[in-house]
């Protein structure tokens, strides 16, 4: 299993643990992810989450041969899919929920930090939604959040080029809370996650929800519209092209479409 999960002193901990792979995340692993949530939602000891990768790294996102052998299904069908149901879980979760972002975090590896309450970098991570040169388009209310938290220029420098950005560029923007030195920012955030215990977690709860309760609806609507484009374009020529030639070790050549 590449998710490890652990409940201790109050926080439920949710770490990706893929690092042969850095970190992708597979249908298998969005479930698990999912289920964590889920329980963590549910168990009344969980005060806040903690989400967490690997020295190095968060997640490089979705697991590109999942992608071209496995894509989620397309119309109401992809609203099942163990992504989906990760997200989804995410976004319902009353619990305060912290990322640790140990290194580079792409794709859905930065899409998720939109959706978490507080988000702590460390000073080696590299941010990236490169969704666009993989032939496909933004998710889970990316299109929505980003353009919000930045503006319409600097949301197109990551949204449309996939432009990387640092854990100082992502507090600037809007995405982090604060940069740490590597060694030091899971701990940080998990202190922070234990801070609920101290806090009312029904004044917490309603609070976490008047925060994110105005955007709720635009959110899921969001997140339904970018997920039909996205399953397929997933099946599209020009995705086949980019996810081949990242396993192929090659740039990819987009010059015959
Ligand atoms: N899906 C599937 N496999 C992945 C992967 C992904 N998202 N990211 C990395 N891997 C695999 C590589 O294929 C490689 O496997 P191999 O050892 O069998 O060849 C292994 O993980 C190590 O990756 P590598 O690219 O050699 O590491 P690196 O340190 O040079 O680069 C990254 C790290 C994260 C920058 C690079 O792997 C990367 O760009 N990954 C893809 C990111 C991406 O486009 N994600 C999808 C977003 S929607």
């Amino acid at each position: 299993m590449s998710i490890k999960t652990a409940t201790i002193n109050g926080v439920c901990t949710i770490e990706i643990a893929r690092p042969e792979k850095k970190n992708a995340l597979t249908v298998a692993m969005y479930q698990a992810m999912a289920n964590a949530l889920i329980s963590a939602h549910e168990d009344k000891a969980v005060r806040a989450v903690l989400i967490t990768g690997q020295p190095g790294i968060f997640t490089s996102g979705n697991d590109i041969e999942d992608f071209m052998s496995r894509p989620p299904g397309q119309g109401s069908d992809s609203m099942d899919s163990p992504v989906f149901l990760f997200m989804r879980a995410l976004l319902a979760c009353e619990k305060p929920v912290v990322a640790a972002v140990t290194g580079a975090a792409i794709g859905i590896g930065t899409t998720m930090l939109l959706h978490c309450d507080f988000v702590y970098v460390s000073d080696e991570a590299r941010l990236a939604m490169p969704f666009v040169a993989l032939g496909l388009v933004p998710e889970f209310a990316s299109s929505l959040v980003v353009p919000q938290l930045m503006g319409h220029r600097r949301a197109a420098e990551k949204l449309l080029l996939g432009d990387p950005f640092t854990g100082e560029q992502a507090v600037e923007c809007g995405i982090a809370n604060a940069v740490l030195p590597a060694g030091e920012v899971v701990n940080h955030a998990r202190r922070v996650a234990e801070r609920f215990n101290a806090l009312p977690p029904g004044a917490v709860r309603e609070a976490k929800q008047l925060i994110r309760g105005p955007q709720h609806e635009a959110l899921l609507a969001t997140i339904r519209t970018e997920g039909e484009l996205f399953s397929k374009r997933l099946r599209s020529p020009e995705a086949m092209e980019a996810f081949q030639a990242f396993f192929q070790k090659r740039k990819p050549d987009f010059s015959k479409f």
